[in-house]
């Protein structure tokens, strides 16, 4: 089936054709919902949009598209508005059909994409010499939900994690392993390390306060860089130990299981880099090192800034490593569209390499590399989030502590309730809200902004939380269960009538899934979709006050019965693309 702004793209561009002539086939009608009931249920800024190609007022654009726009079908006779806009009301019996098509379609009337692309999302990719801390929260849970969103919406999309685990950082680990558990290079067995970030911090202690450490950890860089098989061997175990305390915390968040190819991955193929940018003329000595000069980019004095992309020392850095990961991406995985969930403090890092990717031609005109910058997560009162030490938060502390909060709730509203549930019951329910409670927080804001990180709001029962939206689900998905209808038996032969307002406005709100999702594909903000699940259970409610569902006479009944499964179905599905999983009670 189509989607109605599917449709209405249609009729538009037969419109635009038949009034203007052939050039027009393929302009963007520029459809918006309406922000407002008074003017209908979708908008279109096309005319305003064509003046200056066509030199004529918009407003005399916008009539001669509507003398040639057949939506009968679709809506009312469009009407034109201010200074051109084309409003448009969508007739209910389309409204209808819409509803009675998707009512057997799993994926709820989402088309798939005409236009399947390779994609590559680059998460969570943390730097693993360090304990895993609150800062690694927004790339893992954002990176997962444009993954999800994309490969839903057809795409091929490959999870690359382009961890850190390379250089320096290292240096002191591997001496630590070395003084603290020799035996480790010596066994081709794993050995048991104890815990990550005792490891860890062992290794920093020694560092900070012994010189001769220092210099044995600095010895590691220089081995490590010049390939000594013995320290490499270290090197792997340090990294090792990493990917396994890593993994529990992934699969504590429930993060799509993603490729490890890090930066020491791109190692040997940093000198074709060189090699490369300097065939292409790009590259200039600069006080011993090799450079590229920025376009844009200027220093305090305003000449251009140089990108190095090889000290004068001979030693690479982390641009150098990204654009042999660039290079990769296009050339050996044939990405079409590569997306980075990185922290907006690297925004400049990203404008950088994209731009000498371009330059150097590796990144050609229809292929999209796409920095989707966030902001960072805020402790109470707006300051860093920090444990009382001062130290960032381990993010396993920060997860338990939710599941703790999630769990004392359940235990509040069941003493309140009077009811008794198992222990495994609980646990489960418990870890659910708990983990939903952060994704969601984290993800119904828009990811530019910085938020403020709140157990308190983020387990609310009320307002646009995990907890709200996992219990409209089980709240409608209650009343269509006890409407005890064979939904998949009615494989799209059952009319719905559309009667009261509430009904209606409902009805559309169901039916703009499939543009939601759209949009997330092309902005890569999942908190519209957030906003949309929010406002389809704010609906429902109204609709549920409004009109009577299970004591409503048939047809009536049946229909209305549909609409609260389409909604629990949408829920459910909105959700999963989100990364959270519903639960049936809870
Ligand atoms: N490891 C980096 C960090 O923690 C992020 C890497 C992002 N991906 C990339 N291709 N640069 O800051």
């Amino acid at each position: 089936m189509k989607s109605t702004i599917a449709h209405l793209k249609s009729c538009f561009e037969t419109a635009l054709v038949n009034a203007f002539g052939p050039d027009l086939a393929g302009t963007d009608p520029i459809l918006t919902p309406a922000s407002n009931p008074k003017f209908g249920d979708y908008q279109a800024n096309v005319a305003m949009s064509l003046a200056k190609r066509l030199k004529e007022k918009p407003r005399a654009i916008a009539e001669k598209i509507v003398q040639k726009l057949d939506v009968s079908e679709i809506c009312q006779p469009p009407t034109i508005a201010g200074p051109g806009f084309i409003n448009l009301s969508l007739k209910t019996d389309f409204l209808e059909a819409q509803l009675q098509a998707i009512q057997p379609d799993p994926r709820l009337g989402v088309q798939s994409t005409s236009d399947p692309k390779r994609v590559i999302v680059d998460y969570p990719s943390p730097n693993i010499a360090k304990e895993m801390h609150v800062g690694h929260l927004r790339p893992a849970i954002i990176g997962d939900c444009i993954a999800r969103i994309l490969e839903f919406q057809g795409h091929t999309v490959q999870r690359i994690s382009h961890v850190g685990d390379w250089g320096t950082p290292f240096g002191m680990l591997i001496a630590y392993l070395r003084e603290a558990y020799p035996e480790a290079l010596k066994t081709t067995e794993t050995l048991d390390l104890g815990e990550l970030s005792t490891f860890y911090r062992e290794a920093k202690k020694r560092f900070d306060q012994n010189e001769a450490f220092r210099e044995a950890a600095r010895l590691a860089v220089v081995k490590l860089q010049a390939g000594d098989e013995e320290t490499l061997r270290a090197w792997k175990i340090v990294c090792q130990l990493s990917s396994r305390a890593y993994q529990v915390i992934y699969d504590l968040l429930g993060i799509g299981s993603f490729i490890e190819k890090g930066e020491s991955f791109y190692n040997h193929l940093l000198p074709d880099v060189i090699t490369d940018l300097k065939q292409q003329g790009l590259l200039v000595e600069d006080e011993g090192a090799q450079c590229v000069f920025l376009e844009g980019f200027t220093n305090k004095e305003g000449n251009p800034l140089p990108l190095i992309i090889q000290k004068s020392n001979g030693g690479y850095n982390y641009a150098t490593t990204d654009l042999a990961a660039i290079r990769y991406r296009v050339k050996e995985e044939k990405a079409q569209r590569v997306i980075y969930p990185v922290g907006a403090e690297q925004t400049n890092h990203f404008a950088q390499i994209f731009q000498v990717g371009k330059r150097a031609g590796w990144i050609a005109d229809k292929v999209e590399f796409v920095h989707t910058p966030f902001g960072l997560v805020l402790g109470e009162g707006g300051k860093k989030l920090k444990t009382r030490s001062g130290e960032a938060i381990p993010l396993k502390e920060l997860l338990e502590e939710a599941i703790a909060h999630a769990s004392a709730d359940l235990e509040a509203r069941l003493k309140e309730e009077d009811r008794q549930e198992t222990e495994a019951f609980k646990s489960q329910v418990t870890k659910v809200i708990g983990i939903s409670a952060v994704k969601y927080a984290d993800l119904s804001q828009n990811r530019t902004s910085n938020y403020i990180f709140s157990y308190d709001k983020m387990l609310a029962l009320q307002g646009n939380t995990a907890p709200y939206m996992l219990y409209a689900y089980v709240r409608v998905q209650g009343i269509s269960r006890k409407g005890e209808i064979d939904f998949e038996q009615l494989s799209g032969e059952q009319p719905i009538h559309l009667e009261e307002d509430t009904e209606l406005t409902l009805a559309k709100h169901l039916l703009q899934l499939d543009e939601t999702l759209t949009e997330v594909e092309t902005d890569l903000l999942p908190n519209r979709l957030c906003q949309y699940l929010f406002e389809l259970s704010q609906k429902f409610n109204q609709f549920y006050d409004r009109c009577s569902v299970l004591q409503a006479e048939e047809p009536q009944r049946t229909s209305r019965l549909v609409l609260c499964d389409l909604t629990a179905r949408t829920l459910k599905l909105g959700l999963s693309l989100l990364g959270i999983p519903v639960l049936e009670r809870m």
